[in-house]
């Protein structure tokens, strides 16, 4: 997808950080813009400085954890805009500074829920829309670095579960619609400077309500020395222009993805090596 100028987007967790970031992007390149989003006064926020922008834009409360709700707010952006361009994926909860055997059953609900379950009902409940006017269109689905490999400092395997299968269905999606004019991207980035280690502000009642987590408070001035949303929205943009899948964007978590990789074709070798040993 090329051209943005009076084509419409919704984004998923548009109230703060990465997801405002994409939607000021998406507005600066003339867009109309759904925000969708659980936290009422950050969304109304937002709300008020995109639409400073000269562009449209309305305001969806949606809790991505719950699939009417999705499906709700992609009618609401139907109705207003008509056609929908690009939908990001984007709301997210972190789950670090946790081990994997301390997480509670309430936790893993909300953590799958958010993160796992809002991005496969985004995908339910946007992509039609995406599809039905034969328009070029886009679907980018926010995953993370930690979608590729898994942190040995930060006990954030569980968050890692959920971005490996972000990037899983982004991978599925972009082999089903290679086809058709609908461009899929994963966006996997590393720290970006948003309140996510405050995720828990918006911990649904059903998933034990909002609370104050300061096990999480370490990632703190660790997000505050990384990338600007803004910046990441800026690089979304330019890779939705050029039809990435992967849109990476801290480049020196390339070293990571490869250490990985080593440790995966190590492990193919002992394989292949087993097999000789063993031959019929
Ligand atoms: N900040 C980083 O360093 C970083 C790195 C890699 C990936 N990510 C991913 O980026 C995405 C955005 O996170 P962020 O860093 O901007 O954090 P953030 O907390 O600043 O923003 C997340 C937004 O999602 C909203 N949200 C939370 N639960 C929701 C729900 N159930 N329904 C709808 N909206 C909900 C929040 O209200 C918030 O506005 C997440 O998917 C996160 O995993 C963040």
């Amino acid at each position: 997808m090329r051209e943005f100028k009076g084509k419409s987007a919704i984004v998923t967790g548009a109230a703060s950080g990465i997801g405002l970031g994409i939607a000021r992007a998406f507005a600066a390149a003339g867009m109309n813009v759904a925000l969708a989003d659980i936290e009422e006064d950050a969304l109304a926020r937002a709300h008020a400085e995109i639409k400073r922008l000269g562009v449209r834009a309305i305001a969806l409360v949606t809790d991505v954890s719950e699939r009417a709700s999705v499906f709700e707010a992609a009618a609401a952006a139907e109705r207003e805009f008509g056609k929908l361009h690009v939908a990001v994926n984007n709301a997210g909860v972190s789950m670090h500074n946790q081990r994997l055997a301390e997480i509670a059953p309430r936790d893993w609900d909300w953590l799958i829920g958010v993160n796992l379950y809002g991005v496969i009902h985004g995908i339910q409940a946007f992509l039609p829309l995406l599809t039905k006017h034969g328009e070029e269109a886009h679907l980018v689905n926010t995953a993370s670095i930690a979608g590729l490999q898994v942190n040995p400092d930060m006990h954030s395997a569980g968050y890692a579960m959920t971005k490996y299968g972000v990037v899983a269905l982004s991978e599925g999606l972009h082999n089903e619609l290679k086809e058709t004019k609908v461009g899929v991207s994963v966006l996997c980035p590393a720290a970006v400077d948003t309140l996510i280690y405050r995720s828990a502000r918006n911990r649904p009642d059903r998933f034990g309500g909002a609370t104050e987590r300061t096990s999480e408070l370490f990632l703190k001035d660790l997000l505050a020395a990384g990338w600007q949303p803004d910046r990441i929205g800026a690089r979304v943009v330019d890779a939705i222009r050029s039809g990435e899948l992967f849109i990476f964007t801290h480049s020196q978590t390339r070293d990571w993805v490869e250490a990985r990789h080593e440790r995966l074709m190590d492990a193919f070798d002992r394989a292949e090596a087993w097999e000789k040993a063993h031959s019929a």
